[in-house]
Parts: structure tokens; C-alpha cells; sequence
């Protein structure tokens, strides 16, 4: 088990810049994971840490031990690819038991681990089967004891679970952290899932356009996103935006965007970000944050996802489409005019030109914030 450290990297493929001064420290034995869009260069970034591709400049140490020179089989560390690429003409053993023999591994030595890593994932009565006699899932499965029985300081997983369908998907996920807590191995996961990554992590670093955002832990990332590109991937439906001015007018501070108008306690927003008049910014409120009272602001409901356990509406409001949740007991319709009320302990406020968040995030974040008014 071994830290993982990138430094200062650059990736250029030609002129194009895939990766751009990447900096992250992989703690011994944490599940961090890379997210973000597909082309934000999550695989590139892996890749150089497995060594099947070169950073343009920078360093990349697993341990103390800078590797940028090492080839991929001198780098201690395992990679699970998004295909599984397992050897279609050899058994589940044998595809298991394949790095060990590379390595020279006595035969009995090898039957050992190959049944260990088999009992762990619990795949043994498939071990005499063909890949193809496998499904997604035990295919994944296999991937991952090759990958175990070579005991590295590090596992690289690239979207492994993005070829199975959803209710496996959410097995094998329960199923990898329950692996990771075991083994308490480093884990490097590549997924554009933000739920996986929220779910699986310790720490998630969001990347875009080859640029990192923020690496934090779910639950900083979910309630403090450094910028609204992070604010806007992260969580579904995902988190309302609504571009306007604000202004601080001594105690409270103004929000404006057409006919819509909040007025909103001064202390949320940091002085420095209130220059004298107006402030472009835009207005973040997650859907959870967006509730129904009797004195709100009117508005109307437009669509209604009832999924059982909630609905997701989505509102108009004064012109602006807000999405919302309500409990399963509100039974709302297309066309049923509401007052609405957002959560003012919730609201997320990012320049308009840079996308930086501007709140003063002085307090800790309440497990359940009582909910703010706003008139
Ligand atoms: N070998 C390559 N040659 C040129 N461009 C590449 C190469 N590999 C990746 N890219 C580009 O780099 C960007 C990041 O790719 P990748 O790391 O695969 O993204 P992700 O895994 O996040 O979807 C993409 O725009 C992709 O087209
Ligand atoms: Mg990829």
C-alpha cells in the first residue's frame, strides 16, 4: 500500500492540452476518485500513473519513489480498465493466475491465491468457465481478481462498472467499498458517475477540461463546490441557477434577476466579494433546497416526477425554471400554483465572470439546517 503524488503535471497531445498543472496527493490507503465529463482527461491522468502514457512535464511518485521513468510493469500497481480486457481462450483461473505466472510464481503458491482472491469476490464456482460464459458483472469480477492477486501498492480503476446495468451497478458499487474496507488498499477510480464517486470516495477530485476544481471529501464537494462548474455536476436533478445582480443594502443583501427579487441576510456573502453597487453572480439552490410554504414566493408548477418515495417538480418562477423536491404525501399536478421557499442557509453564490463561490462558509455545515426565510 503506497501515497500517490501527482506534481505540477502537463499533458499535451500535439497542441492540444489535455492536462493542465495537476497536483494531487493520494493518501496511503484512501478511495479517491477522478470525476468529471467524458474528455476532461480522467483516462490520461491514470494512464500516467499506470505509465502507458508520459506526462509532457511534472512528476508522478508512488510512495517516495518517483516513477515517471519506470515502465508500467515496475510500478506496483494494478489497473482495471473500463473493457475488463480479459484473455478470452483461458478460464477464470487462468486469467487470474495469468500475473503471477508472468512473475514466476510457484504453481502452488499460485492455486492459493488464485482460490483467495476467488473466495473474496466470490466468484469460485465460475473459475473452470470462458469469459464469454460470464456475465458483465462476473466478468468485473475477474477483472478485479487479476488485478488482487498481484497485491499492488496501488489499484487504478477506470469506469469499471460503466458496462453493467443499473441494479448491478449499485451491487458492484456496494461490493467495491466493502472490498476496499477490507483490503484497505489505494484505490485511484475513474467514473463521469457522480453518484459513484459520492458514494465510493473518500475524497473526490473533480476534474474539467483538464483542469482540477477541487479535491475534497463528498460531503465538502456536495455542500461547499469551489465554483459553479463543480456546484452544477455534482448532485441530481442538479443544482438551480439563476444569473442576477446583488447589491448589500446595510443588514441584508439584494438579489435581483428580472422580476424576481430576494432579500437575503448580509453575513452569507463575503464582504470583499460586495463592491460597491451592483455584483454579477449566479444564484445556486439545490432542488432539496426549494420548499413549499404558505407565505413564498408564488410560482407554478410545470412538470411532476412523481419516484415514489418523492417527486422532482419543476417550477417556474417569475420566469425562472427552478427545480424542486417534494415529499411523497404533496400531491401536486401541472399547472397548480405554489409559494416557494429557498433555503437561505443553502444558497450557493458564484461570480458571474469566474464562477468562484462567494459565500462567507464561516459556520459548519448543519447536518439539517433549519430552513431559512426568504421574502
Ligand atoms: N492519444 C491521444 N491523442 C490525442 N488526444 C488524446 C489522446 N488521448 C486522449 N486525448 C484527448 O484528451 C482529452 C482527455 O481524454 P481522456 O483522458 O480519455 O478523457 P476522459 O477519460 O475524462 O473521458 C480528450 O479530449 C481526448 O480526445
Ligand atoms: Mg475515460
Amino acid at each position: 500500500m503506497a501515497s500517490v503524488t501527482f506534481e505540477h503535471i502537463h499533458k499535451a497531445f500535439g497542441s492540444f492540452v489535455a492536462i493542465e498543472d495537476f497536483n494531487l496527493h493520494i493518501a496511503a490507503g484512501e478511495f479517491v476518485s477522478l470525476l468529471g465529463p467524458s474528455g476532461c482527461g480522467k483516462t490520461t491522468t491514470l494512464r500516467m500513473l499506470a505509465g502507458l502514457e508520459h506526462p509532457t512535464s511534472g512528476t508522478i511518485s508512488v510512495g517516495d519513489r518517483v516513477v515517471n521513468d519506470l515502465p508500467p510493469g515496475k510500478r506496483d500497481i494494478a489497473m482495471v480498465f473500463q473493457s475488463y480486457a480479459l484473455y478470452p481462450h483461458m478460464t477464470v483461473a487462468q486469467n487470474i493466475e495469468y500475473p503471477l505466472k508472468k512473475r514466476g510464481v510457484a504453481r502452488a503458491e499460485r492455486r492459493q491465491q488464485v482460490q483467495r482472491a476467488a473466495a473474496l469476490l466470490q466468484i469460485e464456482p465460475l473459475l473452470d468457465r470462458k469469459p464469454r460464459q460470464l456475465s458483465g458483472g462476473q466478468q468485473q469480477r475477474v477483472a478485479l481478481g487479476r488485478a488482487l492477486v498481484r497485491n499492488p501498492a496501488a489499484f487504478l480503476l477506470d469506469e469499471p462498472l460503466s458496462n453493467l446495468d443499473a441494479k448491478l451497478r449499485a451491487h458492484m458499487r456496494a461490493e467495491l467499498i466493502e472490498l476496499h474496507q477490507r483490503i484497505g488498499k489505494t484505490m485511484v477510480y475513474v467514473t463521469h458517475d457522480q453518484l459513484e464517486a459520492m458514494t465510493m470516495s473518500d475524497r473526490i477530485a473533480v476534474l474539467d477540461k483538464g483542469t482540477l476544481q477541487q479535491c475534497d471529501t463528498p460531503h465538502e464537494i456536495y455542500h461547499r463546490p469551489v465554483n459553479a462548474v463543480v456546484a452544477g455536476f455534482i448532485g441530481t436533478p442538479a443544482m438551480n441557477f439563476i444569473s442576477g445582480t446583488l447589491r448589500a443594502e446595510s443588514a441584508r443583501l439584494l438579489f435581483e434577476s428580472g422580476s424576481l427579487s430576494l432579500s437575503l441576510p448580509r453575513h452569507l456573502v463575503r464582504e470583499e466579494a460586495l463592491a460597491a453597487g451592483d455584483t454579477a453572480i449566479t444564484l445556486g439552490v439545490r432542488p432539496e433546497d426549494v420548499g413549499l410554504t404558505a407565505d413564498g414566493l408564488p410560482a407554478i408548477a410545470k412538470v411532476v416526477e412523481p419516484t415514489g418515495h418523492e417527486s422532482i417538480v419543476f417550477y417556474d418562477l417569475s420566469g425562472h425554471k427552478m427545480v424542486g423536491r417534494v415529499g411523497p404525501d404533496i400531491r401536486l399536478k401541472a399547472g397548480d400554483a405554489v409559494r416557494l421557499t429557498l433555503n437561505s442557509n443553502k444558497l450557493h453564490f458564484f461570480h458571474a465572470g469566474t464562477g468562484h463561490r462567494l459565500n462567507t462558509d464561516l459556520e459548519p455545515i448543519a447536518a439539517t439546517a433549519a430552513p431559512g426565510r426568504v421574502a
